[in-house]
């Protein structure tokens, strides 16, 4: 059953029923404040950190899920009756109570209506700004004049490390004191810490300084009275759906002197019949000075400046969109590669897998596999923010060429420790070297160097994380150098901690091949780097290493249709294909083709192979069979039940190397189907399956052997916002930028008959019509820029105008 749909107009997606299997969430902010919000006000705020900068708590596994939140409670003076301008947490009866809310881009909005009374409340964090906007309208629609009273209601951490405000209670509920000034609840945490006293308040915060300061206000009008206990407020043995103050009708003026800070402000309104009144919350980190001059910006005219900031995100956000969109023959395919999966590589890219409802923001910094994907996700879209990205994320390799696991949100590049010191470990949680960080920045590097222009990028000098610095160029020899000093016994890829499968624990001396396929393609790009700095004997070398490492493959680890996964140390090997379990694995089969290291009829029968054995209605298996008795140290993965998660689930980021082989090897066909079978906005009516956001792809769904075949978990943080978007616009649409120009090579849907492009290359835009008269899967015929017939599947940059017309015929 449905419980919204798209507004691909105005790149929304509206709940119509908010009783969602679980509550939906979207995204506000960037990186110097972010807010995780849903359909009920529900979620927590953040400054720069999920970590260590929460600012409003979220309860992981709470009942009633992901509450507290953003509340605002409406009472009518004259019956007593209360409820809230979102549907919970106060929950009236559907039905009697109306409400839907526009998830946008940065911002969402729920009306509401209840008893003649409509509400709008909208969550926005205005562009590059440090607080948190909640804009209310309220308005009486009855035929009688109203007497209603609004109540605002946040609960706030007690200190900005989360962990320690949910567990160190004896410490952490005696650190905070609030005062009401002036229409102002201010939160002080250790406040009497002087300059002087300005160290780490516990062990591995970087907090501390003199005193932390959060506040909370309101626009619009004075508040008649407040609440900054969150006790007090609530009362005892009563939930968020009943304070006492709002049954009550009357906030207690209360402060806290240790305790738990709330935001709460009262405010008695009369709306005679079709008036309307506007309230404007502010929340944020900072001492009375700072909330004061937040309010001041709200104070005259607040409602249209903050309908003005949502514009300015929608303008901002659609800006970055428009950079490439398309037009194809199923909606549903459209409104993610135009708007949601591209947003959701966005949000990934700024958060990593550091805050949703899922992840609570330990890992405090950015993975480097994780991230370098996620640079690719957004590459098309903001070139730009994408390569100060990855001149970070280089500047977290180490001098011998391998990568730091973590890279810190405050990675000082040049100084850092590494995992072979055993402080990395007590540091971040992580202690080992991956095969394949390292691996992940060569095509990376290319789509960059290839989006932007900028080969001079790879002379650019970048620190390494430890000591010392090198040109990019250099960076990439040494992350070569890394993987060579770190072969095995059949000269493949070693599985050091893991490869991109965290869960398959090869072993120091286990040998991978999936990094091995992408040590292949790292040597084939590293070629091409190197014929672009005109250096013949570097690219020779290359290519003959590549062509060493592909004799080896195809010695030890294919199999005539299909690749082996790996030895292990023990000198099993995996994914072979007369083992009991896990005989067939889809990263061995796709990520092959991707790096060419097969081709033609190989790999079609190892793609063949893939549809016949892995694939589900719901997207293709990680691998198939399920581990059941095979299992540590090697397989980690028999921690879950078959069907969960890697064991033999539906990783969705895989999803996307899976599709972009197929469009690679022209079987349009079949990326298509495997596209729809992952895409959630293709199961908008079958939520009740799926359970998650339709609008954003999830971390996995069920395997064949879970008895909840086609649930889906862990919505927006994953890589697959990635590898889908890279697979949906490389892939499928075809669309290549190279290094003088862009090659296109779509594989598309033999039903499809025509599909239109805009795409901004370089400073041009290019409007791009395919069309497929002989309903073929791939091929091009014809291409044609502005009326000329190309002798080549390439458009050369230099041939181009601003604004070009090309045309595709397929055949
Ligand atoms: C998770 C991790 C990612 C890993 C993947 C597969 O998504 O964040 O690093 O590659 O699982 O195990």
């Amino acid at each position: 059953m449905p419980y919204g749909e798209f507004d691909a107009e105005r790149r929304e997606y509206v709940i119509t029923r908010p009783d969602t299997p679980q509550p939906w969430s979207t995204y506000l902010g960037d990186l110097n404040f972010g807010a995780i919000v849903t359909q009920h006000g529900t979620g927590y705020a953040f400054e720069r950190s999920a970590a260590k900068g929460r600012l409003l708590r979220g309860r992981f596994n709470a009942l009633p899920a992901t509450q507290p939140g953003r509340f605002v409670y409406l009472r009518d003076r004259a019956s007593g009756e209360y409820w809230s301008a979102t549907w919970q947490p106060v929950a009236k009866p559907l039905g009697e109570f109306q409400t839907r809310t526009r998830l946008g881009t940065g911002y969402a909005i729920v009306e509401s209506r209840y008893r003649e009374i409509a509400s709008e409340l909208g969550f926005h964090v205005p562009l590059g700004a440090r607080h948190e906007v909640w804009a209310l309208r309220v308005t009486n629609e009855g035929a009688a004049p109203r007497h209603l009273q609004v109540f605002s209601f946040c609960e706030f951490t007690n200190d900005s490390n989360q962990s320690q405000d949910l567990v160190n209670l004896q410490y952490t509920l005696f650190i905070a004191r609030s005062y009401y000034r002036d229409g102002l609840l201010l939160q002080s945490i250790n406040e009497a810490m002087s300059e002087v006293g300005a160290v780490d308040a516990h062990d591995g915060a970087d907090q501390g300084g003199p005193g932390i300061w959060r506040f909370f206000t309101q626009a619009g009008a004075d508040p008649a009275a407040y609440d900054s206990d969150r006790d007090a407020f609530i009362g005892p043995y009563r939930t968020y759906a009943n304070p006492a103050a709002v049954e009550r009708g009357q906030c207690g003026n209360s402060t806290i002197y240790g305790g738990n800070f709330c935001g709460s402000l009262q405010t008695d309104l009369a709306l005679a019949p079709g008036e309307s009144r506007t309230l404007l919350f502010l929340l944020g980190a900072g001492d009375e000075t700072v909330a004061r001059s937040v309010r001041e910006g709200y104070l005259t005219g607040g409602w249209e400046r903050s309908c003005a900031e949502i514009e300015a995100l929608r303008r901002h956000w659609h800006g970055k969109l428009e950079r490439l969109q398309v037009r194809t023959p199923e909606p549903a395919f459209d409104v993610m590669a135009n708007t949601w999966n591209a947003y959701q590589a966005f949000i990934n890219f700024f958060w990593s897998r550091a805050a949703s409802m899922v992840y609570v923001g330990l890992r405090d910094g950015l993975g480097y596999r994780d991230t370098v994907n996620d640079i690719m996700g957004i590459m098309h879209l903001d070139p730009v923010l994408a390569g100060e990205r990855l001149r970070f994320m280089l500047s977290g390799q180490v001098h011998h060429g391998g990568a730091l696991p973590i890279v810190q949100f405050n990675h000082r590049a040049g100084s850092e420790i590494t995992p072979e010191d055993p402080g990395y470990l007590q540091k971040t949680g992580y202690s080992k070297y991956r095969c394949d960080d390292h691996l992940w920045l060569f095509p990376a590097v290319r789509q960059y160097l290839c989006e932007t222009g900028e080969m001079a990028f790879l002379e650019e000098v970048i620190p390494y994380a430890d000591t010392g610095q090198a040109t990019v160029y250099e960076h990439l020899r040494a992350a070569l150098q890394f993987s060579l000093n770190h072969l095995g016994q059949h000269g493949l890829v070693l599985g050091l901690h893991a490869d991109w499968n965290d869960c398959l624990r090869l072993g120091e001396t286990g040998e991978s091949l999936f990094a091995s396929a992408q040590l292949y393609l790292a040597f084939t790009l590293f070629a091409e780097f190197a014929a672009l700095g005109e250096r013949p004997a570097d690219r020779q070398w290359a290519l003959q290493q590549a062509s060493d490492l592909r004799r080896r493959l195809l010695a030890h680890a294919w199999q005539g249709d299909q690749f082996v996964r790996g030895f292990t140390e023990a000198g099993y090997t995996v994914g072979h294909r007369a083992n009991r379990e896990a005989s067939l694995w889809m990263n061995s089969q796709a990520y092959p083709v991707i790096a060419g290291l097969i081709s033609g009829e190989d790999a079609d029968r190892a793609l063949a192979k893939v549809e016949e054995r892995l694939a589900t209605d719901f997207g293709v298996m990680l691998c198939h069979p399920a581990f059941r008795e095979y299992g540590l140290p090697v397989a980690r993965m028999i921690l879950y039940p078959a069907g969960m998660k890697e064991n033999a689930g539906i990783f969705s980021q895989a999803q996307g190397w899976m599709i972009q082989a197929e469009a690679l090897a022209g079987h349009g066909a079949r990326a298509l189907r495997y596209y729809r079978s992952i895409n959630p906005a293709a199961r908008n009516d079958d939520v009740d399956r799926r359970l998650v956001e339709p609008y954003v792809h999830s971390q996995f769904t069920e395997g064949r052997d879970s008895p909840n075949h086609g649930r889906a978990h862990n919505p927006w943080l994953t890589g697959t916002a990635a590898t889908v978007m890279v697979a949906t616009v490389e892939g499928i649409l075809g669309i290549r930028p190279d290094y003088h120009g862009l090659r296109l090579e779509p594989a598309l849907d033999p039903t499809w008959k025509a599909i239109e492009i805009r795409r901004v290359f370089r400073g041009k835009t290019f409007h791009i019509r395919v069309e497929n008269p002989a309903g073929v899967e791939s091929g091009v015929a014809e291409l044609h820029l502005n009326g000329q017939r190309l002798p080549e599947r390439f458009i050369p940059l230099a041939a181009c105008r601003d604004h070009n017309e090309v045309r595709v015929v397929l055949g």
